[in-house]
């Protein structure tokens, strides 16, 4: 994690601005779950292809998009730029021919963070750019200054004034140019950002250092699907030789490894076989490996399906990293496992500086948490008892839930805004396969009262 202090604009209140932001998850612990999830395509890698879209002069199609918020908030900031959007079933057609402009607005880039990966795009397309800058959020100050550094390797002219970041391509031809890029942090959205700039440049860029997700592969596929000249995503070099132009494709978006972790640390918890399809194992080596760690049995039942098999629960240590380490989009979830895991386990967050903030509302549950800055020593406890429970940023969210699945008693998860930013019907999966959930949305009539 690079060394940021929590900006002062950063919205640690999550203060819930309207009725959907009110709505509670009202859970009933202790009952068992059974069955088959599907899971959904990866919401990281959707967001991130969405923006990839504008270097086509053409139309493009993404399948296997996730039903999300995030999805249709960065749905949103593609409209403003002047991408026309077609959505049919989970396929969702994209025509970056024409754009209206480069200036992409406040309003919707402060909302979704996600949506300052445009500016790569814009740039290599139009040689120019106004993107706000993201703010921070709940977990952390989230800074954008690799990707700046980056984009002045590529040539670019890039200040900042007023929250927007102005980007201009120096020379005449209005191109950027190839450039060897080193990354302090092996940043996903950094890496996504460069990788999509240079796909127009001229010449070679190499990028070192840089983010191994699952996700950057996938936006790399769909790139070179396009046409883009790629190699080395994946890995912590990546090769990009610019071409002039993209070329429309039609690509399937890789299944979430977020959600599927979640689903199995949902079997782990319930103490409850789950067969979780479509997922790629590959991309679930270390939740998979800790799991196992842990005492759950996780089997390949086909080329995409695993079955989880609960066993008696004991404690581990996780330290988050980046890819492939232990992915911090997992580490809350986990941290709801470890309260009722034998023993005692630490868990350390590395990527994020405030991504910590669950500690507290698990241990209103009853959990024995104690926090020493970034580390989480957890004593694992017999059971958790129900109780009303505030979500402060997604994935707590989620394991505010997943805690409420074995809880003795009722559990009353607000803020579910944060929740629906990042699931597909996580709540609607669950209670398909059993679980005793129910969402209430507070009415004039009938306000919410925990
Ligand atoms: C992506 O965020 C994901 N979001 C996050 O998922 C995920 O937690 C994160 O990668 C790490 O895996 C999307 O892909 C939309 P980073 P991103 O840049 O790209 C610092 C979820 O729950 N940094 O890899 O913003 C940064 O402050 C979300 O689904 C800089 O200092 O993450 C952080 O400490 C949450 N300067 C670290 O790097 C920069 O210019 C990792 O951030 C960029 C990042």
């Amino acid at each position: 994690m690079k060394d940021t202090a929590i900006s002062p604009q950063t919205n640690l209140s999550n203060a819930p601005a309207d009725e959907e932001e009110l709505s509670a998850l009202h859970i009933w612990g202790g009952h068992p779950l059974s069955g088959e999830v599907t899971i959904s395509g990866a919401k990281n890698s959707a967001l991130a292809l969405m923006a990839g879209a504008i270097l086509c002069p053409q139309q493009c199609r993404l399948r296997n998009l996730p039903d999300l918020v995030d999805i249709q908030r960065m749905g949103d900031v593609l409209k403003a730029l002047g991408v026309k959007l077609h959505c049919e079933a989970a396929a969702l057609t994209l025509d970056a021919s024409s754009l209206s402009t480069s200036k992409a607005p406040y309003d919707l880039v402060s909302q979704l963070r996600a949506s300052f990966f445009v500016i790569g795009p814009l740039l290599a397309r139009q040689g120019v750019a106004r993107v706000p800058l993201p703010g921070g959020c709940a977990i952390g100050a989230r800074p954008v200054d690799l990707h700046v550094r980056g984009l002045q390797a590529l040539g670019a002219e890039v200040r900042i004034e007023h929250g927007i970041v102005h980007a201009d391509v120096k020379g005449r031809d209005g191109r950027l140019r190839g450039a060897k890029i080193y990354l302090d942090y092996p940043s996903v959205g950094a890496t996504e950002t460069l990788m999509m700039a240079a796909t127009l440049a001229d010449g070679e860029t190499i990028i070192e250092n840089a983010a191994q997700e699952p996700e950057v592969a996938d936006l790399a596929n769909f790139c070179r699907a396009m046409g883009a000249k790629i190699r080395g995503a994946g890995t912590n070099t990546i090769v990009v030789v610019g071409v002039p132009s993209l070329h429309t494709a039609d690509y399937s978006i890789i299944p979430d490894r977020i959600e599927a972790g979640t689903f199995l640390v949902a079997s782990a918890i319930a103490r409850s076989e789950l067969v979780l399809s479509p997922v790629i194992p590959d991309h679930l080596t270390p939740t998979l490996a800790k799991l196992r760690e842990m005492g759950i049995k996780i089997v390949a039942e086909g080329p995409q399906r695993l079955r989880a098999i609960p066993g008696e629960l004991r404690a581990t240590d996780i330290e988050t990293l980046p890819y492939p380490g232990f992915p911090t989009d997992m580490q809350a979830q986990f941290m709801a496992l470890m309260a009722i895991s034998e023993g005692v386990g630490t868990i350390t967050e590395t990527v994020f500086e405030n991504r910590l903030r669950h500690v507290a509302e698990l241990t209103r549950m009853g959990a024995d948490i104690r926090l020493k800055g970034q580390n989480a020593i957890v004593r694992g406890v017999p059971v958790l008892s129900g109780a009303p429970v505030l979500a402060t940023d997604l994935r707590a969210s989620a394991a505010l839930v997943l805690a409420g699945l074995a809880a003795e008693g009722k559990t009353v998860v607000k803020g579910l805004h944060h929740l629906d930013r990042g699931y597909d019907k996580l709540d609607v999966k669950l209670r398909q396969l059993g679980a005793q959930l129910e969402r209430v949305t507070p009415t004039a009539a009938n306000p919410v009262t925990v």
